[in-house]
């Protein structure tokens, strides 16, 4: 066996074929864009307390396609963040399969990077620091990480703070730096639950544009949970209608046009209202 080769789990690997932590998109590079990356098939959760047996997700099955943006929508309570935490591999479904690539998904991975709607960044650490902490763990050498964050730092609006502490940001300087840690790891899937929620509309209008800039020059895969059906119209590729508790697939929306999109324009009224119109049958309320 040459020295760059190595055996793992019986395989036989080329030294060239490993990936770095920092670049695990790379591991499901033989799937072309626009294909399943992602397939979630028959996922059952049922939740059970001393209380009680709450059934949360029933029989659920979609693809997430390489390099798609997905926003799955439905009634407060449905079961979104659910399924999102059995993709995160934080969670384990009571019955169903998730499979990433050709690979089960059984536990968390750095596959798959999450972003949280409360931050959940470090506070002593700077803004530059939070966004490389990711590639220092994965042992990436500081020059790089350098060059890395400039570029997130700047795409996401925050190179005037990057010596910032996070106690100095507003809420949305706070969810930048959420998103631009997860983007700069490149995971093959990134995760957000509500990434925007807890923000004013106008400081909302403005990340999602950052969002859709980093995409502009970044093929990335991204499920994206929301309760904003207009957030969802201004995003997604594609839109995943979930019916009120337990979730089951409604629907899935293929959105059209390219980004950066018209929010005005009249084919997304018209999915807004058919959106809204069943969201507002299963009794709930909606913006
Ligand atoms: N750890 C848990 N233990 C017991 N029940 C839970 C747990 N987590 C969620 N549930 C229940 O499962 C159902 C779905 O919850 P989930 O958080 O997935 O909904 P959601 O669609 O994300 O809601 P929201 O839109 O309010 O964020 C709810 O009825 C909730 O009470
Ligand atoms: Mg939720």
């Amino acid at each position: 066996m040459s020295k760059s080769e190595m055996v793992v789990n019986g395989e036989k690997y080329d030294a060239k074929d490993r990936v770095r932590a920092d670049r695990t998109d790379k591991l499901y590079e033989h799937i072309p864009e626009g294909e399943p990356l992602v397939r979630i098939e028959n996922l059952n959760v049922t939740y059970r307390t001393d209380e009680k047996v709450t059934l949360a997700v029933d029989n659920i099955s979609f693809d997430i396609k390489k390099g798609e943006l997905i926003s799955i929508v439905g009634p407060s309570g449905c079961g979104k963040s659910t399924i999102l935490r059995c993709i995160s591999g934080l969670l384990q479904p009571t019955s169903g399969t998730i499979m990433i690539g050709d690979n089960k998904c059984t536990t968390a991975g750095s596959d798959r990077g999450m972003v949280f709607q409360d931050f959940a960044l470090f506070p002593w650490r700077s803004v530059r620091k939070n966004i490389e902490f990711g590639l220092e763990v994965a042992g990436v050498p500081k020059e790089e990480r350098r060059e890395r964050s400039e570029r997130y730092l700047k795409a996401m609006g925050l190179q005037d703070f990057a010596d910032a502490r996070i106690h100095e940001l507003s809420g949305g300087m706070k969810q930048r730096v959420g998103i631009a840690r997860a983007m700069i790891m490149h995971p093959a899937v990134i995760l957000m639950d509500e990434p925007f929620g807890a923000l004013d509309a106008q400081t909302r209008n403005i990340l999602q544009e950052s969002l859709v800039n980093v995409l502009k020059n970044s093929s990335r895969t991204i499920v994206f949970v929301t309760h904003s059906v207009d957030e969802a119209l201004f995003l997604s590729d594609r839109i995943l209608v979930l019916s009120k508790r337990p979730a089951t697939v409604h629907k899935i929306i293929d959105v059209p046009g390219d980004r950066p999109r018209d929010r005005t324009a009249p084919e997304y009224a018209q999915l807004r209202s058919e959106i809204l119109s069943y969201l507002h049958s299963q009794n709930t309320m909606f913006d």
